[in-house]
């Protein structure tokens, strides 16, 4: 059995794991930053220094947590990129630093790849080939995973990323960061139904989505009337925020099993896998099940720690290449902000 550290501070979080090749998670532990709440956002600068603080603690505890030392692991893995690029340079080095102090083999995995991998430490056998969405902050793309090596875009955003819309919506009404945990809770006490927002298509007929024109459209039913939205004196807030945010949350949703629909009816696949932080939310839980009773796929959604930023996700991403040996040079690896995974499908999904 191999042993496997990974590390991910892509974004804001500072995450570090102990995985095995098969798929146990030792060790997993997540730092994550909550003074971003004021600003309505990540702030970078924020984020890196106080990742540089907290990674060697929480290396320390993980490590400890799995009862091992760096000499006794097989590799070291690292979320190399996309994502903001001093976060990403904090983790690289560090896993560079000990690669080469250790010995150790080292990779640089794709933080996408590894939202979706993160099925396999719960299923490791998922049956492939899948259609994968994975839905966070910064991505809303759907790939054809053929086999856990090989992925290929079939779609993605054309503007905003799905969780972006989320905490967009959030900062609209002050509810803090992020947002799509507290719209999830508050939409549940509100009419989905309430307010109509249609599901944009593209006019070229491809499956690539678009949240930009949902956000706007939010934003002006609030600014025809804010006082009718804000909460009281008590902070109460009035019902038609509720179903505001439950229907904006149905829109958001129903385009995202709108273009998986019909990547299902397009594209053999043997599974769905739906994963990244957006996938912890419990009306798409919902309606991705449903999307599976109706077409007969099944659908593997990793359990909510799983779906949001943490490092068990890059060390499931890490199994299928060790195996095959490979690995990246340490003392040329570098963080890559821009990273895109995976060659593009060429299907047309043209409309009959
Ligand atoms: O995967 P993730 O932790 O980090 C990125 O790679 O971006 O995803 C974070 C995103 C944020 O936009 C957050 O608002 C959203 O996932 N999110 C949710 C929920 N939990 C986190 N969105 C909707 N419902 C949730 N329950
Ligand atoms: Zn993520």
């Amino acid at each position: 059995m191999s042993v496997y550290l990974a590390i991910e501070t892509s974004c804001d979080e500072t995450a570090v794991a102990v995985v095995t090749d098969d798929f146990q998670v030792l060790g997993h532990r997540v730092a994550s930053q909550m003074e971003h709440g004021p600003y309505g956002g990540v702030v970078p600068e924020l984020a890196a220094r106080r990742q540089l603080e907290v990674l060697p603690t929480v290396f320390a505890a993980t490590l400890q947590e799995a009862d091992l030392s760096v000499d006794a692991v097989d590799g070291i893995a690292v979320t190399r990129g996309p994502g903001l690029a001093g976060s990403l340079l904090v983790g690289v080095s560090f896993a560079k630093g000990l690669a080469v102090a250790y010995d150790k083999p080292l990779l640089g995995v794709h933080h996408v790849e590894g939202h979706l991998c993160a099925v396999r430490l719960e299923w490791p056998d998922v049956p492939l080939p899948a259609l994968g969405l994975a839905v966070s902050g910064g991505h809303t793309h759907l790939y054809y995973v053929a086999d856990w090596l090989d992925f290929r875009l079939v779609a993605r955003t054309r503007d905003d990323a799905v969780g972006e819309a989320f905490d967009k919506v959030a900062k609209m009404l002050g509810l803090g960061y992020p947002g799509g945990p507290v719209i999830d809770r508050m939409a549940e006490t509100g009419d989905p139904r309430a307010f109509s927002f249609p599901i944009p298509q593209m006019s070229d007929g491809s499956l690539d989505f678009s949240f930009s024109g949902l956000k706007t459209q939010v934003m002006n039913v609030l600014k025809r009337d804010p006082v009718a939205f804000a909460p009281d004196a008590e902070g109460r807030w009035p019902q038609r925020t509720y179903d505001l945010l439950a229907s904006f949350q149905a829109a958001a949703v129903a385009q995202l099993v709108d273009r998986t629909r019909r990547a299902l009816q397009a594209i053999p696949v043997r599974s769905l896998i739906v994963a990244g932080g957006v996938a912890s939310n419990r009306w798409l839980r919902r309606e991705m099940q449903a999307l599976s009773e109706e077409t007969g796929i099944p659908v593997w959604i990793p359990r909510p720690d799983l779906c949001t930023d943490n490092a068990a996700m890059i060390g499931a991403a890490a199994v299928a290449h060790f195996q095959t040996g490979q690995r990246d040079d340490p003392l040329r690896m570098d963080a890559d902000p821009a990273w895109e995974l995976g060659t593009a499908f060429w299907m047309s999904f043209r409309r009959a």
